[in-house]
C-alpha cells in the first residue's frame, strides 16, 4: 500500500465537497491534460483520481479514460457521476492492470501525497506502453504573503512541518523510475477574496471551526482575534490573494 488508512479516512470525509473546497484542481486537471498532450484516442489512466478533475479533462479531449483512487468514497462519486469513466478502488503502487496498458498515465496532486512514490511511479512505468507519456502535478508552498496563516496553524494546531516534495526532487525520481526527458513547467492560480470574513469562510470549509472546538475556549478565542487582526490587515495592505501554485510535470516511458 501506498497510503496509510488515515489518509484513505481523510479523502473519504472530503470527497463530498472535494472540489468545492479545493476549487482549483478543476483548472489544474484541464492545465495537466493539455501539458500531456494525450494522442486523438489515447488510452488514457488517472491516478488517485478523486472527484474527476483530470479524469473529465481527458474525456472531454477525446481519451478513452480509467480512474482509480484509494478511497472507496472518491470511486463511489466519480462513478456515479460520470459512468463513462471506468472508475475502480485501487491502490497507486499495486494497480490492476496488465504491462503497457496506457499510451497516458496522469496524477493530480497525487504523489506528493503518497507515502511510497517511487513505488507507484514504478506501477506508472510497467503499466504504459513504451513510448507512452506520464504527467503529474505539484503543489507548489507559494505562501508568501499568507506566511502569518501558516505560522498561526502551526502554533495553533502543530504539524505542517513536513518536507515537502520539491519539483527537482520528482523530476530525479521520474529518472530514477526509468523514465527519460522529465520537463516541468510552472503555473500559478491566485485566488482573489473579498476580505477577511471570506478567508474565513474557506477555513470554515476545511472544517476549521470544528478544529478550534477541540482547544481550550480562551485558545480558541485567541485563535479567532489573531486571525481577524492579522487578515484584517492583509485587506487593507493590498487585499487578500491565496497563492496556490503547482509544477507540471511530463516524462516519456522509453
Ligand atoms: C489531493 S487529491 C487529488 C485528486 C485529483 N487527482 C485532483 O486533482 O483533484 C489526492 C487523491 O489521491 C488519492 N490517493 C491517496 N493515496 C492513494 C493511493 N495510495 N492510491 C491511489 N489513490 C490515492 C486520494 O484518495 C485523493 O483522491
Amino acid at each position: 500500500m501506498t497510503s496509510t488508512e488515515q489518509g484513505r479516512r481523510k479523502y473519504d470525509a472530503l470527497a463530498d465537497r472535494y472540489e468545492e473546497i479545493y476549487f482549483y484542481v478543476a483548472d489544474m486537471g484541464r492545465e495537466l491534460v493539455s501539458f500531456a498532450e494525450p494522442p486523438p484516442g489515447a488510452c488514457l489512466l488517472d491516478v488517485g483520481a478523486g472527484r474527476g478533475a483530470v479524469a473529465r479533462a481527458a474525456l472531454a479531449h477525446g481519451c478513452t479514460v480509467s480512474a482509480v483512487d484509494a478511497s472507496a468514497g472518491m470511486v463511489s462519486r466519480l462513478a456515479d457521476d460520470h459512468p463513462e469513466i471506468t472508475a475502480s478502488q485501487q491502490d497507486a503502487g499495486a494497480l490492476n492492470f496488465p504491462d503497457g496498458s496506457f499510451d497516458v498515465v496522469t496524477a493530480g496532486f497525487v504523489v506528493q501525497v503518497l507515502t511510497e512514490p517511487a513505488q507507484a511511479l514504478a506501477e506508472f512505468h510497467r503499466v504504459l506502453a513504451p513510448g507512452g507519456t506520464i504527467a503529474l502535478s505539484l503543489e507548489r508552498q507559494t505562501v508568501g504573503r499568507m506566511g502569518w496563516l501558516h505560522d498561526l496553524n502551526r502554533e495553533y494546531f502543530g504539524g505542517g512541518d513536513g518536507e515537502a516534495m520539491t519539483a527537482p526532487q520528482l523530476d530525479e525520481l521520474l529518472v530514477s523510475a526509468g523514465f527519460t526527458e522529465p520537463t516541468n513547467v510552472e503555473i500559478d492560480i491566485p485566488k482573489p477574496l473579498a476580505d477577511a470574513a471570506a478567508l474565513w469562510d474557506w477555513l470554515a470549509l476545511q472544517g476549521v471551526p470544528e478544529a478550534l472546538d477541540t482547544l481550550p475556549t480562551e485558545r480558541a478565542v485567541a485563535f479567532r482575534e489573531h486571525f481577524f487582526r492579522a487578515a484584517e490587515e492583509m485587506h487593507h495592505d493590498g487585499g487578500i490573494e491565496l497563492p496556490f501554485g503547482a509544477t507540471l510535470h511530463r516524462a516519456t516511458r522509453p
